[in-house]
């Protein structure tokens, strides 16, 4: 049987499928079938800065003094009823998954202040997290507040979290950085032990009837792997932290391209809202066919194969890429779509 296994976060992992964070793993049913077919570790859903804020703002004014979540801000999100879990339920939930499969399971925290995280994070580890992923989207919104401003608040962020856990971090990052390369390394620095690329943002929609912007969530699509390979590929080899890939990842083709990439694991959403939590099982049976035809021992010798690193040439991730392809686009080919 060809060997799968994959090294995340320290952890030796059966396989490259890890079930990002979703409303699914709020069953232990679901994270019992996610085992079963063969998931390797599943990320829960997040507990929200915001939602913290508000139940400190009732159970613990401790934590409202770090946050920078502001009264006003915090009146336009979700009521703490809207949440479907407070941080205690959230704790009970995952003891009972860490109890329920042998598979790694990672909490998440999502937010952008530093107010908490360090406490939040620390009893995250204590119920059985084996590593927390955080979060930080954030809008830059402000004239302002300058790009580096924001990069040092998230790697605030990050190395307090860090500091305050023994358990790996891993950064889920938006790719919306200037100089993530740079970046990424920073993020090494202060402690992280993986960047996981790239957080995928929901745009509100306009209702032009109604003259409403409303929330739409939209699953994604694999054509929203290809940002997610090219940074992939760009920094593996810069870095000594895995790589993860979240976003577009639906089929085995995909998992080999991010592989191959540099990535130490793929993350699914989307596929299994559409497909089904078995869809992981089918997605492995793919990858296995296709690592056996063509007579490799294991996946992870794949890993890193189409990085910048490797490439003999490295036009293709450069700029030159760019100009090649718009260069070689056929007018006959625009002509023959109408
Ligand atoms: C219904 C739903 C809920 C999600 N909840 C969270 C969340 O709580 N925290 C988080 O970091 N990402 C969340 N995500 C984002 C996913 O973890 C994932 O990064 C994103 O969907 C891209 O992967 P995909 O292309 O496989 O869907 C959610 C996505 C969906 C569709």
């Amino acid at each position: 049987m060809i060997d799968i296994a994959m090294d995340y976060l320290g952890m030796k992992l059966n396989g490259p499928i890890v079930v990002a964070s979703t409303l699914l793993s709020d069953s232990i049913d679901n994270i019992r079938r996610m085992e079963d077919v063969g998931a390797s570790a599943v990320v829960l859903t997040s507990l929200f800065e915001e939602q913290l804020a508000l139940e400190s703002r009732t159970l613990d004014e401790d934590l409202s003094r770090g946050t920078e979540a502001s009264a006003e801000s915090l009146h336009f999100l979700p009521e703490l009823k809207d949440y479907h879990m407070t941080h205690d339920v959230y704790l009970d939930h995952l003891r009972r998954a860490r109890e329920a499969v042998k598979i790694p399971i990672l909490a998440s925290l999502n937010g952008a202040t530093s107010g908490g995280w360090q406490r939040f994070a620390r009893e995250m580890e204590q119920a059985g997290a084996q590593a927390i992923e955080l979060n930080t989207y954030a809008l830059a919104m402000s004239r302002d507040q300058a790009s580096a401003e924001i990069e040092q608040q998230l790697l605030e962020l990050v190395e307090s979290v860090c500091k305050a856990v023994k358990i790996p971090v891993a950064v889920k990052l938006s790719a919306a950085f200037t100089s993530l390369s740079n970046l990424a390394a920073r993020l090494e620095k202060a402690g992280a032990r993986a960047v996981v690329l790239f957080n995928r943002f929901y745009q509100p929609d306009f209702d032009i009837e109604a003259l409403e912007v409303r929330p739409t969530l939209h699953f994604s699509t694999p054509s929203e792997l290809l940002p997610r390979l090219h940074w992939a590929a760009i920094l593996y080899g810069q870095l000594k932290i895995d790589i993860g890939v979240t976003g577009g990842v639906h089929s085995a083709e995909d998992v080999l391209k991010s592989v191959m990439a540099g990535a130490a694991v793929t993350m699914m959403v989307s596929a299994l809202h559409l497909h089904g939590i078995e869809h992981i099982g089918r997605v492995l049976a793919d990858l296995r066919y296709w690592l056996e035809r063509r007579e490799y021992t294991s996946l992870a010798e794949t890993r890193g194969c189409l990085s910048r690193r490797s490439a003999p040439d490295t036009s293709p991730y450069d700029r030159g890429n760019y100009i090649k392809t718009l260069s070689s686009y056929s007018l006959r080919q625009t002509v023959a779509a109408f």
